[in-house]
C-alpha cells in the first residue's frame, strides 16, 4: 500500500505532487510527506502525521518547492504512524519514498550500522536510503547505480522513488511486486504508484516490471533491469481514463459517485462483448477453447474480500451456465495450502487493483504448478493482469472510495461473461437459453438506474440503527454472497460489526444472537428460496428480532413481517446479485454517513492491499 508520486520537468513541483498524493490517499493515510531539492541544490523535505491536509497545514507554514520533488501518502507496516516515520526518509544527500515491505531491514540496517549509519526511524524503509547513501559516498557510485547496488541486496515487495540533492533534475524508480509507473510527459517525466496521481498531466504510461528501474530526467528516460544493467523492451501504454473520472462530481463521498456509476461502468463492461442478433459471447482477452475447458481436472477463483464474494456469486453462474463447480477461495488461504493444481487446472482470480499481494501470490502458486492463469480486473497493466494469459478488464473507471462498490458489480458482470462464455464454448446453452441471460444482463444498466432513482428509506433505517453494536445479514443461494458483501461494507465505514450468513444456517448457532437489539438484514427477493428464507424471518421476528426485508418491487406481505422494507426489481435470477448489491452498498453508506465517519477512507483500510 502507500502512495508515491515523483516529478523532475521545468515546473516547481510541491503542488503537482501534493494534488497527485490527494488522489493516492485511497493507498493510506497514516502520515504524508513531500521532499524537493530546491533551486539551490538543497534536499528539502516535510513531513506529517495523519492525513493529507496535516502536511498542506505544514506546506502552509514553512513551504518548500523545486524542480525536482516527490511525495508519499503511508500506510503504516514497520513502525507506528508518527511523523518521525513518515516518508521521506533520508540519509545524507539522499531521500527516498517506499511502498511496501523490505523484509531484509533488520540484517541491513546492523550491517549499516556497523559502518557509522545513524537512524532515525522505526522503518524499514530508511535502511534504504542508507544504503544508497552508502553507495554514492563511500564507493563513489552514479546514482542510478547506487540505486541499482542497494535494489540488489533488498529482499521482499517494493516500488521506491529516490533523489539526490547532489544530482538535480533526475529521479530513479524500482520495483519488485509494488506498482509502479512512469508518465512520459513534454519536457517533464513522472513515477507514481498509481495513474490516477498523474493522469492531469499525462496519458502516456510504461508500466515498470517486476526487477526494473527507471532514470528519469527532464527529457528522457532510461530503464534497465536492475539484475544485469541491460535496457528492456518497454512499451508506452495510452490510458483512456479521464482526470474528472477520478474526481467527485458533486457527490458528497467518492463511494456515492461510485454506486451512481455503476449503470455506466456496468454497460461498458458488457459493450462490445455480448451479440444479442448472434446470441453469443465474445472474449478475445481470454484465450481458453473447448478442448481446454473439456480437460480441465481443477478450477479455482481466487479473491479477497469482496473480489472473493463476486467469486462466490460466479460459483453459481458456472454451475448453472457452464456445468463447471470451481472452488472459490480466499487467495491468503490457498496461497499456502497444498491444493492439487497442474497443467490441467484453471486459475481465475478477481481484484479490482490488479495489486493485492495475497491473489498474485495464489495466482503465481497455481502457475509455478503449471496451471492456466486469467483474471478479470479493473486497472490496466496491473500485476495481475501482466501475470496472466488472459485478462477480462471491468470498464468501472478509477475506484476511488476505499469500500469497493462499483468494481464489485462490474465483477459480477464479468465473471457472468466468462460463465456464459463458458457455458457456450462447452455447447450447454442453446439459443433460448443464451438470449434470456443476454437479455437479462443488458437489461442491468437501466434497471439500476431506476432502482437508484427511486426513493428509500434509507435514512429512516440509518437513524433507528445506528447504534447497534452488531447486525444480521442473511441471503440464500446467489444472493448468500450479496449478505457476506451487505455485512463487509457496513463493517468497513461504519464500524458496526456485521456478520453475514447463509439464511439456512441460522439455525445452526447464530440465531441465539437474536433479541431486540440485534438488527437483521434479510434478503429476502421472490426467487427460488423465496419460502425458505421467508421462514427464517419469520424465525428472527419471532424473537423480537428489528428486521429489515429486502423484497421484490410490488410484494405487499413483506411488509407486514419487517420493521423496514427495501425493494429490488423483479429480474431474472442469474442477475439479482446485481440488483441487490444497491441496498447492500447503501444501506451501509447510509449509515456511515449518518454515524459521521469517513465514508471514503475508513481507518485502518487502503484500497490496494499490497502486503501480505
Ligand atoms: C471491500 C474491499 C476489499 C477489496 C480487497 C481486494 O470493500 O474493497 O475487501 O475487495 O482488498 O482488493 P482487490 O479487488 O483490489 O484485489
Amino acid at each position: 500500500m502507500c502512495g508515491i508520486v515523483g516529478y523532475v520537468g521545468p515546473e516547481l513541483c510541491a503542488d503537482l505532487v501534493v494534488d497527485g498524493l490527494r488522489r493516492l490517499e485511497y493507498r493510506g493515510y497514516d502520515s504524508a510527506g513531500l521532499a524537493v531539492v530546491d533551486a539551490e541544490g538543497q534536499l528539502l523535505t516535510r513531513r506529517a502525521e495523519g492525513k493529507l491536509t496535516n502536511l498542506v497545514k505544514r506546506l502552509v507554514e514553512a513551504p518548500i518547492d523545486g524542480r525536482t520533488g516527490m511525495g508519499h501518502t503511508r500506510w503504516a507496516t514497520h513502525g507506528a504512524p508518527t511523523e518521525d516515520n513518515a516518508h521521506p526518509h533520508r540519509s545524507g544527500s539522499i531521500a527516498v519514498v517506499h511502498n511496501g515491505i523490505i523484509e531484509n531491514h533488520v540484517e541491513l540496517k546492523a550491517e549499516l550500522s556497523a559502518l557509522g549509519h545513524a537512524f532515525q526511524s522505526e522503518t524499514d524503509t530508511e535502511v534504504i536510503a542508507h544504503l544508497i547513501d552508502h553507495h554514492r559516498t563511500a564507493r563513489g557510485l552514479a546514482l542510478s547505480e547506487a540505486v541499482r547496488q542497494a535494489v540488489l541486496r533488498l529482499h521482499g515487495a517494493y516500488s521506491i522513488v529516490v533523489i539526490d540533492a547532489t544530482t538535480p533534475n533526475v529521479i530513479v524508480g524500482a520495483r519488485v511486486a509494488s506498482p509502479l509507473v512512469l508518465g512520459l510527459g513534454q519536457g517533464a517525466n513522472y513515477l507514481a504508484s498509481d495513474v490516477a496521481a498523474i493522469l492531469a498531466h499525462t496519458r502516456d504510461m510504461v508500466f515498470i516490471e517486476d526487477g526494473w528501474m527507471a532514470t528519469l530526467t527532464p527529457d528522457g528516460v532510461d530503464v534497465r533491469v536492475v539484475a544485469t544493467n541491460e535496457s528492456p523492451r518497454w512499451e508506452k501504454t495510452t490510458v483512456t481514463w479521464s482526470p474528472a473520472m477520478a474526481e467527485k462530481g458533486g457527490y458528497k463521498h467518492f463511494m456515492l459517485k461510485e454506486i451512481h456509476e455503476q449503470p455506466r461502468a456496468i454497460a461498458d463492461t458488457l459493450r462490445g462483448r455480448v451479440s444479442l442478433e448472434r446470441r453469443t459471447v465474445d472474449l478475445p482477452e481470454i484465450p481458453l477453447t473447448r478442448e481446454d475447458l473439456e480437460q480441465l481436472r481443477h478450477f479455482y477463483i481466487v479473491g479477497c474480500g469482496t473480489a472473493w464474494h463476486a467469486g462466490l456469486v460466479g460459483r453459481y453462474l458456472f454451475e448453472d451456465l457452464a456445468g463447471l463447480s470451481p472452488h472459490v477461495e480466499v487467495a491468503s488461504e490457498l496461497r499456502y495450502r497444498n491444493a492439487p493444481m497442474d497443467e490441467r487446472t484453471l486459475v481465475l482470480a478477481i481484484s479490482q487493483s490488479g495489486e493485492t499481494a495475497d491473489t498474485l501470490a495464489a495466482l503465481r502458486e497455481g502457475k509455478r504448478k503449471g496451471a492456466r492463469i486469467i483474471s478479470i480486473c479493473n486497472v490496466i497493466g496491473a500485476s495481475i493482469p501482466r501475470e496472466c494469459e488472459g485478462t477480462l478488464y471491468t470498464h468501472a473507471g478509477p475506484e476511488i472510495g476505499v469500500a469497493s462498490t462499483k468494481a464489485f458489480t462490474t465483477q459480477l458482470a464479468a465473471v457472468h461473461l466468462l460463465a456464459l462464455k463458458f457455458g457456450q464454448l462447452l455447447g450447454r446453452l442453446d439459443d433460448a437459453a443464451m438470449e434470456a441471460e443476454l437479455t437479462a444482463l443488458m437489461h442491468v444498466p437501466t434497471v439500476i438506474e431506476e432502482e437508484l432513482s427511486k426513493p428509500a428509506d434509507y435514512l429512516e433505517i440509518a437513524r433507528a440503527w445506528h447504534e447497534a453494536a452488531s447486525m444480521l445479514y442473511l441471503g440464500r443461494g446467489n444472493l448468500y454472497p450479496l449478505a457476506l458483501e451487505g455485512a463487509l461494507k457496513l463493517k468497513e465505514i461504519s464500524y458496526i460489526h456485521a456478520e453475514g450468513y447463509p439464511a439456512g444456517e441460522m439455525k445452526h448457532g447464530p440465531i441465539a444472537l437474536i433479541d431486540e437489539r440485534l438488527p437483521t438484514v434479510v434478503l429476502n427477493p421472490r426467487d427460488a428460496h423465496f419460502q425458505k428464507v421467508r421462514s427464517n424471518l419469520a424465525e428472527v421476528k419471532a424473537r423480537s428480532g428489528p428486521v429489515l426485508v429486502v423484497a421484490t418491487e410490488g410484494d405487499t406481505d413483506a411488509a407486514d413481517l419487517a420493521d423496514f422494507t427495501l425493494t429490488l426489481p423483479a429480474v431474472p435470477e442469474h442477475v439479482l446479485p446485481l440488483v441487490a448489491a444497491v441496498p447492500m452498498q447503501l444501506i451501509a453508506y447510509t449509515m456511515a454517513d449518518f454515524k459521521g465517519t469517513d465514508v471514503d477512507q475508513p481507518r485502518n483500510l487502503a484500497k490496494s492491499v499490497t502486503v501480505e
